[in-house]
């Protein structure tokens, strides 16, 4: 791998005059261990003294000097605001020529020679794009999110990038919302877990490393429980589930040493996110020791006006006060502090303590002692990079169905039998979808599924497209507002006629033996920021063309290519085989046909309920209890008398999801023993006092098929009798384990305070003398059951 180095040219005198200020630290604030060196305290104090007011508000500022990735960019003089030292960090200026050019400036103009921070979204890699999080997550493998981590700091470092705003760890329980694209999906320990990963792919428990960048955990906090799914909107909730199931994630970055932390767009119970005292300060920096700085979303700081909480100068105030740091793209900061603090009204010791978590920042990531990029080619994947974006794209594919077709068995994988074969579908070709939500990868480097299943196949294979994505959508406005890409393809070309179109797509399957289908949503305008539907069907006329090709006779794979769950009612009644294969990133073509040809066994699980209808929506496994639960009433009808109709349930659709959380099949299958927990009783002190190891479950796993496979083991738990209510079911562990045919492994999961404890009535975390109700298994149905008694 290549690594960009940053050359050191920073002025003598200014280095001295640096280290000549060494003292201890000064901080108010518990910093997150990575930041709090003597050296990075010293260097921030000494440099602090020296600051004008207006120097110290110049740090608390970030421009977007490049393209937008918001309603509307700032259009300034940056050279000479750069040059007065009023700019702390820019964001979306990306590459070394631009970014050493801004730098110069900084070092060499301003007065007190303060390197620019220069920030971007880099969200499943950089040039060589992996698959989107969510589909990271579905691998359920800590491991595969640093590797992506890993891969899109290095080329983010040689662009000029010192700073990454990633990872996006909000809970995301509603697929309406768009943004569940960058999430970890619906589940607090499965998203900690890969939380911690992402930042420590993107920092190597160094952030001085040459080619480690800061992390940015965002958006804190709660953003995902957006009411109704719609972005932006207001989120409201007992502080009960704030603290346990959507802050967590943001808590697993800030152990794992993360420089920065962004505040998000919505409210919380009535207070804006980035004037939220409680967030901000008590729970982010006082309760977890978070050290670094928090920056707000773009423009959030102007927004607050919306909220309704004051005139510019008063939310600047607010949201400054309440712990914020930095103002992005929004320039309330830069324009109504300074008189505040003149006035009385702010104390400048508040600007001081910004100002020091954004320098110490700064001096951590080696920023001062290396502000330049030594440019170098640009990147463009290499041989390695695809091996490892395919691998890890190999390890998200969900295998959703496989059910035998009478005289054929199942379809999946395919064999030589089938001799010809159809891809069908707008987005079997289509490289900029392909990509996925918010990728800075090029198209051109993308290998689709028609381009691979040509290379495997020859004149075996032959290709429809069948219908354009979306199609009945006015072609102008989505040239507005797509992110410089196309709207149905490669091309610029008009979408297609899809009449004509799936009439060929039809023709295609009748001269084949199978036809795959490649279906989904377009990434570029439906996924992601500002891209919330009420419809979670596929797009334009694709259900039309699945169900016109489905019904020539002819057998059916689809593979699903989305960034959230869509709804696959029809296709789960009528398709035999379904893979869910998300935005797979640049090794798309081949990490599909890896998996539909079975050179790899598909191996992941949901990390998302897939609902049966949208009202279910939001729809998770993790459900509190109801008084009236609908147990082994039949819900696939409409109620019938009163035991079937006075539950909690639809009367028109069933409660379970289509595919639940955990989800996922594999070409062969596992067994499993009866778990066992090394205890049956555990005392209530000892579970209150220690933390140890409270209890282990164990549990035998056997692959029972005659294929070698990685079987992903969940344990899931019910705290029942508990003072406040807890859910039906949680995730308390899993493991990945490979299993080859006839083995046996035995899984343990230790249960400690972690594990056991929840919030009470006065928001403690504790545990009482309650039962725990465990099952382990391959996914949230799990049903080999086993139990823990907390006595007094
Ligand atoms: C707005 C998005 O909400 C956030 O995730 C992103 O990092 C910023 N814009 C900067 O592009």
């Amino acid at each position: 791998m290549k690594t960009a180095f940053r050359s050191s040219s920073l002025p003598i005198a200014f280095l001295i005059a640096a280290c000549a200020f060494l003292c201890v630290a000064q901080s108010r604030s518990v910093p997150t261990p990575q930041l709090v060196s003597k050296d990075v305290n010293a260097r921030t104090e000494a440099l602090l003294k020296k600051m004008t007011l207006e120097e110290k508000i110049g740090q608390l500022v970030s421009y977007s000097a490049g393209f937008a990735t918001g309603p509307a960019a700032s259009n300034l003089t940056y050279d000479e605001l750069v040059a007065k030292g009023q700019v702390g960090s820019m964001l979306n200026v990306v590459g070394a020529e631009i970014t050493n050019h801004y730098q110069h400036i900084a070092i060499e103009k301003s007065r007190l020679h303060i390197p620019v921070l220069f920030g971007l979204d880099v969200i499943h890699g950089d040039h060589t794009t992996f698959p989107i999080p969510l589909a990271v997550a579905a691998s359920w493998d800590p491991e595969a999110a640093a590797i992506v981590a890993r891969s899109g700091a290095v080329e983010a470092r040689a662009d000029g990038i010192d700073w990454v705003f990633s990872p996006m760890v909000d809970i995301a329980r509603d697929p309406r919302w768009g943004r569940i694209v960058e999430s970890n999906g619906e589940d607090p320990y499965l998203s900690n877990a890969m939380a911690r990963a992402w930042v420590k792919g993107y920092q190597q428990d160094d952030l001085t490393k040459p080619d480690s960048v800061a992390a940015c955990v965002k958006h804190f906090a709660a953003y995902g429980a957006a009411i109704a799914g719609r972005d932006y909107n207001a989120t409201d909730m007992s502080e009960q589930t704030l603290r346990q199931v959507y802050l967590p994630p943001y808590q697993a970055a800030v152990e794992a040493g993360v420089a920065t932390v962004m505040s998000a767009f919505n409210s919380i119970n009535g207070i804006p996110a980035t004037a939220n005292p409680l967030t901000l300060t008590q729970i982010l920096r006082k309760e977890w020791g978070f050290g670094g700085f928090v920056v707000s979303d773009w423009g959030a700081v102007g927004e607050l006006m919306n909220h309704s909480i004051g005139d510019g100068p008063t939310v600047a105030r607010k949201a400054l006060e309440a712990g914020l740091d930095m103002d992005m793209e929004g320039n309330l900061f830069g324009t109504t502090l300074a008189s505040q603090v003149r006035s009385g009204k702010i104390p400048e010791s508040v600007i001081d303590e910004a100002v020091r978590r954004i320098l110490r920042v700064k001096f951590a990531i080696g920023l001062f002692d290396h502000p330049y990029t030594t440019p170098g080619p640009a990147y463009e994947p290499t041989p390695e990079r695809r091996a490892s974006a395919r691998k890890v794209a190999d390890e998200t594919m969900v295998l959703l169905k496989n059910d035998p077709v009478e005289g054929i068995g199942t379809l999946l994988p395919l064999t030589s039998k089938a001799k010809k074969i159809a891809l069908i579908g707008p987005l079997a070709d289509d490289a900029r979808d392909l990509l996925g939500a918010w990728s800075a990868g090029d198209p051109k480097n993308v290998i689709t599924l028609k381009q691979e299943l040509s290379e495997r196949l020859g004149d075996r294979l032959i290709y429809s497209v069948g219908c354009g994505p979306l199609a009945g959508v006015d072609e102008k406005i989505l040239q507005t507002v797509t992110f410089g890409g196309s709207v149905a393809g490669n091309s610029s070309e008009p979408l297609p006629d899809d009449e004509k179109s799936i009439a060929e797509a039809v023709e295609a399957a009748k001269q084949s033996d199978v036809a795959i289908l490649a279906l989904g949503e377009p990434a570029n305008w439906m996924e992601g920021e500002a891209a919330s539907r009420v419809r979670l069907g596929f797009t334009g006329n694709q259900e039309k063309l699945l169900e016109a090709v489905a019904s020539t006779g002819k057998p059916v794979i689809l593979v699903v290519l989305s960034g959230r769950p869509l709804v696959l009612k029809w296709a789960a009644e009528h398709v035999p085989a379904i893979v869910q294969g998300w935005s797979p990133g640049i090794e798309a073509g081949p990490a599909v046909a890896d998996i539909l040809f079975g050179d790899v066994n598909p191996s992941a699980k949901l990390p998302s309920s897939f609902p049966r209808a949208v009202g279910q929506e939001p729809l998770y496994y993790a459900q509190l209890p109801t008084g009236r639960p609908a147990r082994n009433v039949d819900l696939t009808h409409m109620p019938t008398n009163s035991e079937e109709k006075f539950v909690s349930r639809y009367v028109d659709e069933q409660n379970s999801a289509l595919f639940p959380f955990g989800w996922g099949l594999s070409y062969t299958r596992f067994r499993y023993s009866k778990p066992t927990v090394s205890r049956a009783e555990l005392p209530l002190q000892e579970a209150l006092t220690s933390r140890a190891p409270l209890a282990t479950v164990g549990v035998d796993v056997t692959n029972t098929g005659s294929v070698a496979g990685t079987e992903i083991v969940q344990l899931y738990i019910r705290n029942t009798e508990a003072s406040v209510e807890q859910p039906v079911r949680e995730l308390k562990g899993f493991t990945r384990i490979k299993l080859a045919p006839g083995e046996t492994k035995h899984v343990t999961f230790p249960l400690d305070f972690d594990e056991l404890s929840f919030y009470n009535v006065e928001v403690k975390r504790i545990v009482e003398a309650t039962t725990y109700d465990i099952w382990v298994g391959g996914s949230s149905l799990a049903d080999q059951e086993a139990e823990l008694k907390v006595i007094e």
